[in-house]
């Protein structure tokens, strides 16, 4: 297959159909923009079993996405898009890098959700942006952004009820958009514990890529245990 994109943990390859794409998941694991890496055995597989559950739980939703379907373990078969260079991050919990920018104190809740928007620009350090950036640098136009921004939170909304049954709090997560060939804008990339927070309600165990950030350990059993809990939402 022809290669027409790497990034950190996946791979973007020509599909025979020429509207689509093939997304592959790999180990690697990066934080803090790339200075830490890894390697981590069996990750890819279960990112793409989760994103796979989540994108069809949006779709059944309502919501749009680039989603087509599960090629094989490692593999996603979805519509070719180009991807809008904003990672679109909401949060319910503070925690991460808010804590520090604003100073307040873990855990504060935000009500109502707060979205952000940061330029997907790895040699700067993704930096954080505002609307009138996206605007003015032309990165979307105002439609485009509210569609975003509605997504953004439908998303948020749907996600974090359906996790709460089982016993998962959705503390943030990123989305990046793409628009499709027919000028629709849909969600895309990945939805995993590589881009979300995921904490156990009763134990408050971290379930997501936090256990590679603060060096928890057990990455690989904690991702399983997100799939296992998931697993049978997307029928
Ligand atoms: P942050 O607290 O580090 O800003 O992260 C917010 C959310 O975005 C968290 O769920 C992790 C996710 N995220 C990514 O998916 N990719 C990134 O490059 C970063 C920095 C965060
Ligand atoms: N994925 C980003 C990186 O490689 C940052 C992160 O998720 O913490 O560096």
């Amino acid at each position: 297959m022809e290669k027409l994109y790497e990034g950190k943990a996946k791979i973007v390859y020509k599909a025979q159909d020429p509207d689509k794409v093939v997304i592959y998941f790999k180990d690697e694991a990066t934080a803090f923009n790339a200075q830490k890496k890894d390697v981590i055995e069996g990750k890819g597989v279960i990112n793409n079993k989760i994103s796979s559950i989540f994108f069809q739980i949006l779709e059944k939703h309502g919501i749009p996405t680039h989603f087509v379907k599960q090629l094989s373990d490692r593999e996603m078969l979805a519509y070719k898009t180009q991807i809008i260079p904003v990672e679109v991050v909401v949060r319910n919990l503070a925690t991460g890098s808010i804590v520090k920018r604003l100073g307040i104190p873990e855990k504060t809740p935000f009500n109502p959700p707060l979205i952000e928007f940061y330029l997907k620009n790895d040699q700067l350090g993704d930096p954080i942006i505002c609307y009138e950036h996206i605007l003015a640098l032309n990165l979307a136009n105002d439609q485009e952004i509210k569609t975003i921004k509605e997504l953004a939170f439908k998303v948020n909304q749907i996600l974090k009820d359906i996790l709460i049954k089982h016993d998962i709090i959705l503390v943030d997560f990123k989305l990046e958009f793409g628009k499709k060939e027919d000028g629709n804008i849909v969600v895309a990339d990945e939805i995993s514990p590589d881009t979300c927070r995921f904490w156990d309600a009763k134990t408050g165990e971290r379930m997501d890529k936090d256990r590679f950030r603060l060096n928890l350990g057990d990455l690989a059993k904690f991702y399983e245990e997100v799939l296992r809990r998931i697993e049978n939402e997307k029928d």
